[in-house]
């Protein structure tokens, strides 16, 4: 396993008073002092879980670049390209955001299957590290722009090995079926690796592969890094140059503990397969160094028993934390004061009028009253990035702890700043 617990605690624990705190601060003041609903996010973890996965890839001088679409605060990103860490980006967007915690560029790996003209021209007008292509028609896209702009452009391409990552579906893009990647079967990735590489516009970087999220079984990574590997070097024998290969993120973590990944194993097997093959490596972990780092704090609005259930309607939703709706995603759910030992079951549900707004269902929960607080661990990844306006509703705002005193990193938008955003067209008067 490639993930567990370890004897580092989970940064969200009981202090002296058995509140649930984070870095020595009680996640109920912070609520006070923020509102509620809020992300809270600790420094010190996100330090620790970057800095533990870069030592475990050290050894292949593993170059780390964090996929910010698990989360892209600025003041996130901005601590971890503090620690040495590049991004994998997939948007203009997220280029622009990254730039803005002063990132470099050369830093910055490309991935996604859709980048459009304008997103390629941004990137290489700004000095991309990497683009990862995903299809021919993106290599000659990046071609014609990198003639258009008269320089080379640094692309790798990614292949699609037919992995399954053993993951939910919405999350695995490692197989054929997937919209992902360039197939190595029938030998295509092989010939569109051959055409880029003798492309005057394009300097050829490697090869990319990632085949999912939340891989919790080092056995579809060692399978997918070893066909990958294995393409590298029959195309480096060819007389190619292969410098890159960027090996994806998705190692998985413990939502039940919501404690610490492990990356030992996980760094031992890329040592087995890379040590010595003279290929410059890459990752792209998200969900792993900040997903358990990060807890939306809600507070209980009503307690209402209907027939059998016991619903908890709390005042953080599906706009603020999708994955409960999006992917059935069990997230453990803490009370912020200490808890009652006496439980039934309930579930834990938003304001927002879908059934499918729910952020547990049918745990057990102590007797729980309006005003109490509870935290949803493990949100900080693909939490704050996914959440929406819907039901006219402004997501959480985000907090990050750094050593014992909570920082603002982005308020809660207000609701008329949406609405100034908007223009009512001027209707002809209609007619009775
Ligand atoms: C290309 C790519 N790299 C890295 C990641 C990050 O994966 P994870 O958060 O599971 O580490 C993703 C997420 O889907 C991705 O699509």
């Amino acid at each position: 396993m490639p993930t567990g617990a370890t004897a580092i605690m989970c940064p969200f624990h009981r202090d002296d008073n058995k509140q649930l705190s984070v870095d020595g601060l009680s996640l109920g003041a912070i609520a006070k002092q923020y509102g509620s609903p809020v992300y809270v996010y600790s420094a010190a973890g996100i330090t620790d879980a970057f800095t533990r996965f870069q030592n475990a890839v050290a050894p292949v001088n593993g170059k780390v670049y964090f996929a910010m679409k698990a989360n892209s605060a600025l003041g996130i990103l901005a601590l971890i390209g503090k620690l040495g860490g590049g991004m994998d980006i997939v948007s203009a967007g997220e280029l622009a955001r990254a730039i803005a915690a002063d990132i470099k560029p050369s830093d910055m790996v490309f991935s996604g299957v859709g980048k459009t003209n304008d997103e390629i021209r941004q990137a290489l007008a700004c000095g991309i590290g990497q683009i990862n292509a995903e299809s021919p028609a993106e290599v000659a896209a990046i071609s014609t722009i990198a003639q258009e702009m008269n320089i080379l452009a640094p692309v790798a391409l990614r292949v699609n090995v037919d992995v399954s990552p053993s993951t939910h579906a919405k999350i695995s893009t490692g197989q054929r079926n997937t919209k992902f990647g360039i197939s190595t079967n029938q030998r295509e990735a092989c010939k569109i690796y051959q055409q880029m590489a003798e492309d005057p516009h394009i300097s050829p970087a490697g090869l990319a592969v990632h085949i999912g999220s939340q891989i919790r079984d080092l056995a579809p990574f060692e399978r997918a890094y070893s066909a990958l590997l294995a393409l590298a070097i029959e195309l480096r024998d060819a007389g190619w140059p292969v410098p890159n290969l960027d090996l994806g993120g998705g190692v998985g973590i413990d939502y039940d503990t919501a404690g610490p990944t492990d990356f030992t194993e996980y760094g031992l097997l890329v040592q087995r397969l890379f040590a010595g093959q003279g290929f410059h490596l890459g990752f792209e972990p998200g969900r792993s160094i900040i997903a358990n780092n990060g807890a939306l704090v809600t507070r209980v609005i009503y307690v209402k028993h209907s027939d059998e259930k016991r619903f908890i309607i709390v005042d953080a939703a599906m706009n603020d934390l999708l994955r409960p709706t999006l992917y059935e995603a069990h997230h453990a759910i803490w009370t912020l004061d200490e808890p009652n030992i006496s439980t039934s079951k309930a579930d834990i549900v938003g304001p927002v009028c879908e059934t499918g707004d729910y952020l547990g269902l049918d745990r057990d929960m102590p007797n729980l009253n309006a005003g109490d607080g509870l935290a949803i661990l493990s949100a900080g990844a693909y939490g704050a990035t996914m959440a929406s306006n819907y039901n006219s509703r402004s997501p959480a705002a985000e907090v990050m702890v750094i050593d014992g005193t909570a920082h603002l990193l982005r308020a809660a938008r207000p609701i008329a700043d949406y609405i100034n955003d908007e223009m009512v067209p001027n209707f002809a008067p209609i007619s009775k």
